[in-house]
């Protein structure tokens, strides 16, 4: 049998023309592995017939929408995880899904390596990798872009002289990425840091000017994960694909930043995301409400860690194995509803209860009937302030 690699296959032009690419440098078999993480679009059996129009010995497709849903989305709305306070990690969190089917095909039909399509400049090329050797250091990565010299203008002379069935399709001068929890979107005129994202951009949302009503929509948690919205029972994925309906029509999710890439360079990112930042808003005020005052700032800062790992492509580190253990054992008083209005462009919460409230009415009320004794207040104030008091004095003496 001849050496095989299983290249992770988008249906577009580069992976496809890497099937052939692939196969004329290395001399392997190439199988192609098409994973379905919601980038929605075309049907992925027309994607698994092109594989092997274009030269594959195999074409798998693996619906892993659920499982994205489930084991690497609701992680990081447990974590409350933005990149750069800001980016909820789209393609950072499909990587290490995608390298693990990667590593189950290879070793179940007996590939010594895995391909992908990504560049040398990237986030996506270290977390595909770091993730393979995380998982099966015995495999090796090839990147026909990045190693193989499969330039763009190459791919297309290479796709018309083997008359390979790839759709030209309509000159899009962006690069997309997209699953359920959002679409990314780089270059093109977005390269420019100064200019606009023009309306071409975008297509999980609509405008945020579209002045429709506010809409309010309530999301019920059972430790961290959506179970329920407007009281009928949902999946992490269902709850994900209505809010990304419902808010996306409101505008909610865009998001246009500078961004720190791993490899050192800055890049213009222009994010839409709906449902993962309705469903962070709603997490993390529910998380006000229940978590215990330190517990709560301290998972603020752990929270950085997870996505910078995250983002850097260590999912399978062991530092991010620990992280998990922690965070998961504060979201066991994370349930309750959480009211969030839908308007302008905006998610905001409005309204939020749980049967594991630490919020305490007599405590916090102005009204007469408080139960908070202030006449401690003056007592604690003069301790916490001491040792500032004390180094004032040191500073007058000077
Ligand atoms: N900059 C983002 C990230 O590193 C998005 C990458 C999108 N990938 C793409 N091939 N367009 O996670």
């Amino acid at each position: 049998m001849s050496d095989r690699v299983v290249l992770a296959y988008s249906g577009g032009l580069d992976t496809s023309v890497g099937i052939g690419w692939l196969k004329d440098a290395t001399g392997k078999e190439v199988i192609a592995l098409a994973v379905d993480v919601g980038q929605g679009g075309e049907d992925m059996e027309e994607i698994r017939q092109r594989a092997l129009a274009c030269g594959a010995v195999d074409a798998i497709v693996v619906d892993a929408k659920d499982e994205f849903a489930n084991d690497f989305v609701m992680p990081s709305l447990r974590a409350n995880a933005l990149y750069q306070k800001r980016y909820p990690l789209v393609s950072a969190l499909s990587r290490p899904l995608i390298a693990k089917h990667l590593v189950a095909v290879a070793t179940e039909l007996g590939a010594n390596s895995v391909a992908h399509g990504c560049t040398g400049k990237g986030n996506d090329q270290v977390r595909f990798e770091a993730a393979v050797t995380s998982l099966a250091p015995e495999l090796v990565s090839i990147a026909p872009i990045r190693d193989l010299a499969l330039t763009r203008d190459k791919a297309i002379a290479y796709a018309q002289e083997h008359g390979l069935p790839i759709k030209q399709s309509k000159k899009n001068p962006y690069s997309v990425d997209k699953n359920v929890w959002g679409r990314a979107v780089e270059t093109g005129p977005l390269e420019d840091p100064w200019s606009a994202p023009g309306d071409d951009v975008w297509e999980y949302t609509d405008s945020p000017a579209a002045g429709l009503a506010p809409e309010d929509v309530t999301i019920t948690f059972s430790a961290g994960i959506p179970v329920a919205i407007d009281g009928a029972a949902v999946t992490p994925l269902q709850a994900i694909e209505l809010l990304n309906a419902r808010a996306g029509r409101h505008g909610v999710g865009r998001i246009d930043m500078i961004e720190d890439r791993l490899v050192g360079i800055k890049s213009r990112e222009v994010y839409e995301a709906p449902a993962a930042l309705t469903l962070l808003n709603a997490h993390e005020e529910l998380e006000n409400l229940v978590l215990e005052r330190d517990l709560g700032r301290y998972k603020a800062q752990i929270e950085k860690d997870w996505a910078n790992l995250v983002y850097d492509g260590l999912w399978f580190s062991d530092l991010k194995s620990s992280l998990d253990a922690f965070i998961e054992d504060t979201q066991k008083y994370v349930s309750g509803d959480v009211r969030v209005r839908l308007h302008a462009g905006m998610a905001v919460v409005t309204g939020r209860t749980s049967p594991e409230s630490l919020y305490d009415f007599d405590l916090a009320t102005y009204d007469t009937g408080d139960t908070f004794d202030q006449s401690h207040a003056k007592g604690f104030i003069e301790i916490w302030s001491l040792p500032s008091k004390i180094s004032a004095k040191r500073r007058a003496r000077k």
